[in-house]
Order: structure tokens, then sequence, then C-alpha cells
């Protein structure tokens, strides 16, 4: 689930593989290590925690190496420690593997390999497959026939590398349901789990799919599937850039990313607006407008931020397409038997693309006859390829493990999606071009939230040692208010729960006192004034509050004890600008605390396991 690099060529891989560690830093991680491999000498290096820790270590040993692998730990089987980190290697100490997942039979496949005299020296589940390569390797096979049989007795999910000192001219490559990727340079290649580790070097990407695994030598590289049958693979020149997965100047990725939105949001809606008719034109769901405005129920299915999102996208469809839908967790999708009929349409919302959760509910959908659609926002990803339409929500990459800004484009994805159905339906052209023009004017209005920052961030001092939040809001901003309290728990490591403000009297009241700081989402919208009834509910059980509200509104100052003020929209758009205040507050809680921010505790930016 974390990150992988390699190289071979003709330059010293070692600075190239920790350059590549570092660029995949952000998806969260606990260990790192590389595995070298020259005619002299082959090693294995690897530290608990930072990479940076394992530079220090590298530093003082001098190596050169013109292949190695690099990979960053997020563990799923056993402790992260040093010996449980990889790469994992053979009892000769020869062949290094890397491993991004799980293997699922790893207990079955080890009890058979110590039959056979293998010894393990780590808890994890991937040290199956340097041993079990191995077996095959001292019955004479060449390490590609190896890898390949090792491949078909594996059960589980994973991106695999592989480097051997007997066949020092290439490494292997295998991918099932991790991402991996080929970089293709000038006598040189490099394969990576995210095109990000490996960009200062090459743009020319070959994107692997699962079930395929490649030999990659200096000058070459032959794809194959596990059954041995060739692949002819295409390569991608990419348009990412090297500025836009820096932090330009901002002490982290994910406060670059929130103030990015003004941007991000305009780059989502770029030349897809139609302002004259009032509707949208979203070149991936051409081929399918009909089926989708004909659609008797939509189902949008998708993981944490991308599901808030969903939440969001659910009252838009519902109020101007008149389409029934629901939103479901992708986890629970796929193990609840779901009813699925010929004339449903499922969009699957994915920042990543590689949820495993999200994936593997798109192929059930896929098997059950579902018409699927994406909306992810990394190019290439899987779950983009494996949708029948889609579309990229063009935030640009998020590296920051709290999702911002993806969470914004995607709610623009599916206004500009609302439209499109909307308006072959029942929608007038003025309500259609409303929208659009107020979707036009968000960027401007993101800015200047966005000026509330120095205001924010003496709002989080005051809050900084809080033990719990609680965030609630109404209609379109409830789904916000789940949002602002996923944002508090995952950097802030602050108990938050996000509630309808309605349902407080149905429970969460009693959690009232004069401890607990109560974030409402108030804006002036048709529910305002039964959101000030509930704060009345708040105020009179001695809850502090914060109130995010209409830039308008004199009276709830006077009832709350905190305000920031926001410009307003229509209602449907609200969420893009109300969550705003709430990533920022989240932000400056978990800096004040001192936590890494860009890199949550036990968190990873791509959950790539079930
Ligand atoms: C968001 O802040 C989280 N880190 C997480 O909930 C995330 O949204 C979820 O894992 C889904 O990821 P995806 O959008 O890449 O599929
Ligand atoms: N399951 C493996 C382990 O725990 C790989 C984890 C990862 O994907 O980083 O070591």
């Amino acid at each position: 689930m974390c990150g992988i690099v390699g190289y071979i060529g003709g330059k010293n891989c070692v600075p190239i593989l920790i350059n590549g560690l570092k660029r995949l830093e952000y998806r969260g991680y606990d260990s790192a290590g590389i595995g070298i491999i020259n005619n002299s000498h082959s090693d294995v290096i690897k530290n608990k925690g930072k990479v940076s820790l394992l530079e220090e270590k590298i530093d003082n040993l001098n190596l050169f190496a013109n292949l190695g692998i690099g990979h960053t730990r997020w563990a799923t089987h056993g402790l992260p420690n040093e010996v449980n980190a990889h790469p994992h290697f053979n009892t000769s100490k020869n062949l290094f593997v890397i491993h991004n997942g799980i293997i699922e039979n790893y207990q079955t496949l080890r009890a058979g390999l110590k039959k056979l005299g293998y010894k393990f020296i780590t808890e994890t589940d991937s040290e199956v497959i340097p041993h079990l390569i191995d077996s095959f390797l001292t019955k004479g096979n060449s390490l590609f026939k190896s890898v390949q049989l090792a491949l078909q007795e594996i059960e589980g999910t994973y991106g695999l590398v592989i480097i051997y000192d007997k066949e020092p001219d290439k490494l292997i490559a295998a991918r099932k349901g991790s991402p991996l990727v080929l970089g293709i340079g000038e006598h040189e290649n490099f394969v990576a789990s995210d095109v990000s580790a490996i960009l200062a070097y090459t743009k020319q990407i070959v994107y692997l799919e699962d079930g395929e695994l490649v030999e990659v030598y200096r000058d070459k590289f032959v794809a194959k599937t596990i059954a041995d049958k060739e692949i002819q693979k295409e390569v991608h020149e990419i348009s990412m850039t090297l500025e836009e997965i820096d932090k330009a100047g901002y002490d982290h990725f994910m406060l670059k990313e929130i103030m990015g939105q003004p941007e991000s949001v305009c780059n989502s809606m770029r030349g897809r607006i139609v302002l004259d008719k009032g509707t949208s034109k979203l070149g991936g769901l051409e081929g399918v407008v009909e089926k989708l405005a004909a659609a008797k129920r939509i189902i949008i299915s998708a993981c944490g931020t991308s599901w808030h999102a969903g939440l969001v996208g659910e009252y838009m469809f519902e109020q101007f397409a008149r389409i029934p839908t629901e939103v479901e967790y992708a986890s629970e999708f796929r193990y609840r038997n779901p009813v699925i009929n010929k004339d449903d349409v499922i969009f699957f919302i994915s920042q990543s693309g590689e949820t495993a959760d999200t994936l593997a509910a798109l192929r059930e959908a896929k098997i059950r006859g579902a018409s699927v659609f994406g909306i992810c926002n990394v190019v290439g990803s899987s779950i983009a390829r494996e949708s029948q339409a889609g579309v990229y929500i063009h935030a640009g990459p998020e590296i920051g493990v709290a999702s911002t800004k993806a969470f914004t484009s995607q709610l623009i994805v599916l206004a500009l999606i609302t439209l499109l159905i909307a308006r072959r339906k029942d929608m007038s052209l003025v309500d259609g071009k409303k929208i659009a023009e107020e979707m036009q004017k968000l960027p401007d209005k993101i800015a200047q939230i966005l000026k509330l920052n120095d205001e924010i961030e003496k709002i989080a001092e005051a809050f900084k040692d809080s033990k719990n939040f609680l965030y609630l809001g109404r209609g379109y901003n409830f789904p916000v208010a789940l949002e602002g309290a996923l944002k508090m728990k995952e950097i802030s490591y602050i108990h938050a729960e996000g509630y309808p403000a309605a349902e407080m009297k149905h429970g969460p009241i009693a959690l009232i006192d004069e401890n607990m700081p109560i974030v409402f989402i108030a804006p002036k919208d048709s529910t305002y004034e039964k959101i000030l009834s509930n704060i009345e509910e708040i105020k009179a059980r001695k809850g502090i509050i914060i109130a995010v509200a209409s830039d308008s509104d004199n009276e709830i100052d006077k009832l709350v004890d905190y305000t920031i003020k926001i410009p307003d929209t229509i209602r449907m758009l609200m969420p893009i600008l109300t969550v705003i205040p709430l990533q920022l507050l989240a932000y400056h809680i978990a800096v004040k605390k001192g936590l890494n921010v860009d890199q949550p505790r036990n968190l990873a930016k791509s959950v790539t396991v079930e």
C-alpha cells in the first residue's frame, strides 16, 4: 500500500532511490529501505522511521550501484520495525524483493516453505515472496520464470519489484491490485508505485495492469502475463510537472492544497461550463449522457472524503436531476449483495483512483451488469481505467494525506454532472444559467475565505487543547459537518463527530457541557431559522460555539462565541465554501499541537488494501 521505486541504468541508483522515496513520503509509511546490486557488492539497508534516517545511515556507506530498489512500508503484517521493513531477501541474501499489498495465503506458503528448510526472520506476509522465488530458482529456472511460477501460487494483492545478483541486467516488476508504473529513460528505466517518485527523471510512463509482469532492462522492457503471454504496452507522455508536486514555499502540502483551491476549483470547471445554455460539457460522459438522464437510480460509492462528496452529490442529483440516489461506502457495497438493475448508473468517486475498497466495488458492480462511471483525480489510475466512462476532477496532484482540494473539485464535478442531467430533464434555462454563473464566482469567493486564515488560526489557538469536537449542519451542509470532523480526527487526533444538527436532541446533546466545542455550519439558507433554534439548545447547555455563517448575518454573533463569516452562494454550492474554514481550523490545530500534518499517524494517502 505504500511506496515503491526501482532503477536500472548507468547512474548510481542510490540517490535516485532516496529521492524517489522522499517523493513518496506523502503516502504515509513507518519504515524504509533500499536494496542494491553491483558486481562486487549487494546490500540491503533499512530503517524504522523516516527516509531521512535511512539517508543518514546510507551516507556513511559510500554505496554505488546501477541496479536497486527502494520501499516505504505501511505495515499490515508485523510491527513497524527495521527487521520487518522491506526489501526482504532469500537465505543467501542475493535476491531482494519489495512488496506493496497483502499476501493473503502467506501462512500456507510459509508453512510449505518451512518444510523445505526455509527460515523466516520477519513477521511480514511479504517475506514468503523471496523464499518462494528462491525455491524455483534452485530448480534451475530463470529469475523471470521463477517469479512467474511464484505468482501462480500467491493469492492477494501486490505491487512487486525483484532484483537478483545472478541476473544483474534486469529488474522484474509485477502488479495485481497495487499500482505500478514503468518510467522510460535514455539507457535507463524506472519502476514506481506512482509517477511522483520518478517524475524528476522521465515523463514517459507505462501503466502496468493487474496480472502483468515485466522484465526491465536498461534499454528495453518485455511485458508478459503470469501465464506467459507477451503483451504490447503503450508509452504515455504525462503532463504533470515537478512544481506541482513541490511545496511551493508553504510549510505543508496540506496548506498549499487548501490555499490552491481557487485555482483547482477553476481547473475542474475549465472548458466545461456552457453558460448560454445553462449546462455543462463533459467529454468523458459524452457517449453516456442519454443513459445517465434515463437512469432510474444513481448509486454513488466511495470511501472517506470522497464518500462525503458523494453525499453532497446525492442532494444535488435528487434536487435537480430528480433521480433517486443512494450513497454507499464502497467497502459495504461489495459485501451486502446489492440489488442492481440494468437502468442503474453507479458513480465511483476516488481521488487516488486506487482505493482497494472502491476498486473492488467497481469490479463487483461491473460483474452485475451495472453501468460504472468514475470520478477520479489521478489520471491513468485503476478506477479511471476500469470505468466505462467518467470525469477527471483535474485538481492537480494532492500530496497531503488529508484530502482537501480533491473534495471541492469532486463537488464541482458533481455539480457539472447535475447540470448535464437536469437540463435534459426538468431544469429551466434560467435555473441552469443561475447555477453555472454561481459556479464561476466560486474561485473568487474561496479566495475571500482564505483571507480569513489568520483569524481562523486565532480560533485554533483557543481550541488546540480540546479533547472533542462536534460538527453540526443541515441539508447540503450535513456532509460538510462529517468532512470537518474527519479532517479534525485525521490530522489533530482530536475526537470529532459530525451530525445533522437536528439529530442532536436524539442523543448527542447529552455530551454538551462547558468543555465541548461545537462547530455549526449555519449559512443563511432555508434551514437557517431551524439551525438558530439548534444553536439556542446548545447555548442553554453551555456548549462553546464556533459558527461558520454568512457575511450578511449580523444576528448570529450575539448567539455564538466565535464566528467565521463567509460569502454566500446558492445552496447546492455552499459546501464548496463552508468546508474551507473547517479545513483551515483542523490544519492550524494540528500545527499548533506539533503534529505531522502531511503524514498523520496510521494513515496512508492511498489505501490499496481492503
Ligand atoms: C481523506 O482525508 C482521507 N485521507 C481518506 O478518507 C480518503 O478520502 C479515502 O481513503 C478515499 O480515498 P480516495 O478518494 O483516494 O479513494
Ligand atoms: N504487507 C506488507 C507488510 O506488512 C507490505 C505493506 C505495504 O504495502 O507497505 O510488510
